[in-house]
């Protein structure tokens, strides 16, 4: 089976060519000019006989987007988030994104082998997507340590550990320097929650005593100064065990400085940020009634004026990644639950279908990043850093076909009512963005097309990462 895609603009994170790609069954074959002529059984008048021709003219064909944060079925908050692998990766299609890596979990008194299987479980039969997974460690002693060595020989190089949600997944700075430790000789990558739980539980039960309980004061009780701190002692922890470190879902330019600090004083600290960081604010969180909740996430969403530093920080790679921290719950069955006390609400957003458009959108068509920026913080940064690099996140020859072809043009409305998450809310609705993820393919199967899906539950791989080494990123 092969495919051509003609007459687009080919964008990769180094450069931008006019150019056809061949697609031959799961890879790309080639990439270059005139390729019509090359095609077996082309005439020689132009004619071509791929099996498939797609025309891509005014249209970027860019690889297939990584969302390297999502929480599929997530147990949290006394539910489960509400897109399981089905929904959720069928969704991300939709919006471009062909691979996820999502955090399985360890359950407390068991195994990170059994925090694994099951996630395999789930995600096996249901993807429609290849999938990657970390795991999110709640316990450390000396046999969950030796298990991580085994988990990266599984393909799970990457833990992540939480400094926040105490009693429920926080770690004590031992727990996370043993850890750290262990991965200066595993090659395995440590990502931290950073936000300071001891100090925001206090805050939150002196808000509710209060009777603060609306939804705006869970962003008042975890003020930025805590990511700042928990952040800059993360990369302290790093910088003593001597190991990269990776900051998820940074919210704020406390947090963004303790990066900057720690990379300029040669530490291997990396850090990503989120759309709803770039576009979304407190003033959401405070929205009346109890509207706010849809705007729960940990960390918080920050006052605006934090975005201009966080656009800042993706143009200068103190930044590198972009995901979504996919977490959805849906507002009238699940946000609910913290109807008389913000703390009760599930913490999470929903996201993975509308990242690849909302930072084309909000980055490239609004001038802030270039398009070659644009494929390195949505596929290329997140391959290399996670271990897929140079099977996933680039185009190129011999990588897999995992491919979006892009109408810069397209203007449409982001809302519930025309999304494929399973939430029965949009962060964005009513929002008017640029652009259109308007054929997805990945390993060389059409997932998108014509307005229709096309791809198939269970046919997601799972793929096994190699660890983060010298030069990764
Ligand atoms: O609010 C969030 N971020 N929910 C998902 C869990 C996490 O901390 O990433
Ligand atoms: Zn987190
Ligand atoms: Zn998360």
């Amino acid at each position: 089976m092969t495919t051509l895609i003609t007459n687009g603009t080919v964008v990769t994170a180094t450069d931008m060519t006019r150019a056809d790609v061949l697609v031959d069954g799961e890879r790309i074959q080639a990439i270059g000019e005139g390729l019509a002529g090359w095609v077996k059984g082309s005439g020689a008048d132009g004619s071509v006989s791929a099996d498939t021709v797609i025309d891509a003219t005014g249209r970027y064909v860019m690889p297939g987007g990584i969302d390297v944060h999502t929480h599929m079925e997530l147990p949290f908050g006394g539910t489960f988030a509400s897109d399981d692998f089905a929904t959720g990766t069928a969704a991300a299609a939709w919006g471009g994104t062909t691979t996820i890596v999502d955090f399985a979990v360890q359950s407390h008194g068991e195994s990170l082998a059994q925090g694994l299987d099951a996630w395999l479980e789930k995600a096996g039969p249901k993807s429609h997507i290849d999938y990657g997974l970390h795991l999110i460690v709640r316990e450390i002693n000396d046999r969950i340590l030796r298990e991580m060595d085994t988990m990266i020989d599984r393909g799970v190089p990457s833990f992540k550990l939480f400094m926040a949600y105490p009693g429920v997944f926080m770690l004590d700075d031992a727990s996370i320097f043993r850890a750290m430790s262990r991965t200066a000789d595993n090659g395995g990558l440590i990502m931290l929650h950073a936000e300071n739980g001891g100090a925001i539980d206090v805050l939150v039960q002196r808000y509710l005593a209060e009777g603060k309980t609306a939804p705006v004061n869970h962003g008042l009780t975890r003020p930025s100064s805590m990511e700042g701190e928990a952040t800059h002692r993360a990369i302290a922890l790093a910088e003593l065990a001597g190991v990269p470190v990776y900051i998820v879902h940074l919210s704020s330019r406390e947090a963004l400085t303790a990066v900057r600090e720690g990379r300029d004083r040669g530490v291997p600290a990396y850090a990503e940020t989120c759309p709803q960081y770039l576009y979304l604010s407190l003033d959401d969180l405070a929205r009346p009634g109890f509207e706010g909740a849809k705007f729960v996430c940990s960390p918080p969403l920050r006052p605006a004026d934090h975005q201009a530093d966080l656009w800042r920080g993706l143009v200068t790679d103190d930044l590198q990644v972009v995901s979504t921290d996919h977490c959805p719950f849906d507002y009238k069955e699940q946000k609910i639950l913290g109807k008389d006390d913000f703390s009760a609400i599930p913490n999470g957003l929903p996201g993975v279908e509308d990242r690849y458009t909302l930072l084309w959108d909000g980055g490239v068509a609004a001038g802030h990043i270039s398009p070659t920026r644009f494929v390195e913080l949505i596929a290329t940064a997140p391959a290399r850093m996670f271990g897929l690099y140079p099977r996933k996140g680039t185009l190129a020859p011999g990588a897999d076909a995992d491919i979006v072809v892009f109408n810069p043009d397209a203007e449409r409305t982001l809302s519930a009512g025309t999304h494929h998450m399973r939430v029965d809310y949009s962060c964005y609705e009513g929002r008017k963005v640029r652009g259109l993820p308007e054929v997805v393919m990945q390993r060389g199967n059409v997932l998108v097309k014509d307005g229709k899906f096309h791809g198939q539950q269970g046919a997601g791989r799972f793929l096994e990462r190699s660890r983060f080494g010298p030069g990764t990123a």
